[in-house]
């Protein structure tokens, strides 16, 4: 059984958790490019890993993250005015640079030293691979680069990437990205005829995934890897064959799952943890050998609209019942709630923002949430004796992908699909 103290370990996120020290170590994506685009431009309202920061791109272009309340008398710098190579505080006129010195003190005597005494908290951020990055940790440990995952390294037009809000902890996101078992069941369609779900037919003509609802109950196999775990998912194909669909755990919060056919676009997440109970959910389409298609962009499927006033609240969300449709539910879907993404999210958040494991009954399809949990905290406490997560420090551990792959019975599915896993 999964205790409650294991379960305040894995979802504590804030300054001096466990876990908060774990991803402290690590790049983390939270921005768009575009909340950041303008010199000058207003500053942006961040929530990170507990934390209240506020970023600003100065008139050079350099971008910033600092604390967002002011050290002189605790002002919202999100108030302040982004002007000439810094934000001010409109209240006595400090002004931080985006390095978090202070470069003016308009309402102290001009050779007061308080202004070479005074830092305010800041944060380094990068933009790379379509998002832009933050690390929160101690400076001496900071990676060169973030994880080099493919979505990062392809040409711009080759991926697409968008943001929204999840009300719920990090690894709740995490656990679904994983969870093959569900995709044949959760995400099913219903036969137009009959109404009786694809699952119980022998074989669905209408699946857009081969062999996935035909044999909903397919066998797991966790593999630990240097990044993560590698998820191998295998079903019934034909007499010699299995179907196998691997899906990718890259620590400490991103996925891919398996594309629809191989060499099709792969599809990614990441759940970056806001606070303990809300997490930006990030969701990567990506081809590395092509540029992707108007169709592949498609905001009705794991990909979801969102509010324009900066939220990134999705247009579908908790509040409006997912917009969930009865009738719908009766006779064409399984939930009743339109689009793949916005189906994950229903579930993860009627779980409450943090599930108590300890009343769980988990199943043999729960092998990889199983692994997860243990290799974060498994992290956590190596990190308390003083040992940091390996993969912290090799951006190159990431250069890997999911696949969806037919391979002879008796074929190791890590061997069998090398090549197709390996981003060279
Ligand atoms: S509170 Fe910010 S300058 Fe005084
Ligand atoms: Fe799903």
């Amino acid at each position: 059984m999964f205790s409650q103290e294991n379960n305040e370990k894995l979802t504590r996120v804030g300054p001096g958790t466990p876990m908060g020290n774990v991803f402290r170590r690590f790049w983390m994506p939270f921005l768009m490019p575009e909340e950041v685009a303008e010199r000058d431009g207003p500053p942006v309202a961040v929530r990170l890993l507990g934390e209240d920061l506020v970023a600003f791109r100065d008139s050079e272009g350099k971008l910033g993250l600092l604390d967002r309340y002011c050290p002189h008398r605790r002002v919202d710098l999100l108030l302040g005015r982004n002007e000439q190579c810094g934000l001010r505080c409109v209240y006595h006129g400090w002004k931080f640079d985006t390095r978090g010195n202070v470069v003016d003190m308009p309402a102290e005597p001009a050779d007061t030293p308080l202004k070479d005494e005074t830092r305010i908290q800041s944060y380094p951020i990068v933009e790379w691979g379509g998002l832009v990055w933050a690390y929160m940790g101690e400076p001496e440990h900071m990676p060169t680069v973030p994880p080099e995952i493919e979505w990062g390294l392809v040409p711009p037009a080759h991926r697409y990437i968008s943001k929204r809000l999840q009300e719920t902890n990090y690894a709740q996101g995490v656990e679904g990205g994983i969870d093959s078992s569900h995709v044949g069941i959760l995400h099913s369609l219903l036969d137009e005829d009959t109404s009786i779900p694809f699952r119980q037919r022998q074989i669905s003509p209408n699946s857009r995934i081969p062999y996935l609802a035909s044999d909903t109950a397919p066998r797991f196999f966790v593999r630990h890897t240097d990044y993560g775990m590698a998820i191998g998912a295998r079903r019934n194909a034909a007499e010699d064959d299995y179907y196998w669909r691997v899906t990718q755990f890259l620590a400490p919060f991103y996925t891919m799952i398996a594309p629809n056919q191989q060499g099709g676009p792969i599809m990614g997440h990441a759940w970056v943890p806001i606070d303990d109970h809300n997490c930006w959910l990030f969701t990567m389409t990506w081809n590395a050998a092509r540029p992707l298609e108007a169709h592949e962009l498609d905001h009705g499927g794991v990909h979801t609209r969102v509010m324009d006033d900066g939220s990134y609240r999705p247009l579908v969300n908790r509040h409006n019942d997912y917009k969930r449709d009865r009738t719908e539910q009766r006779l064409r879907s399984s939930t009743g709630i339109e689009g793949i993404g916005m189906q994950d999210t229903a579930v993860q958040e009627s779980m409450g923002p943090i599930v108590d494991r300890s009343r769980e009954t988990l199943g043999s399809g729960d092998a990889a949430i199983v692994g997860f949990r243990k290799w974060l905290l498994r992290s956590a406490d190596d990190l308390e004796q003083g040992k940091a997560p390996a993969v912290a420090a090799h951006p190159e551990w990431y250069r890997v992908r999911s696949a969806a792959i037919i391979l002879g019975k008796g074929t190791d599915f890590q061997v069998g699909a090398g090549a197709a896993l390996r981003v060279d």
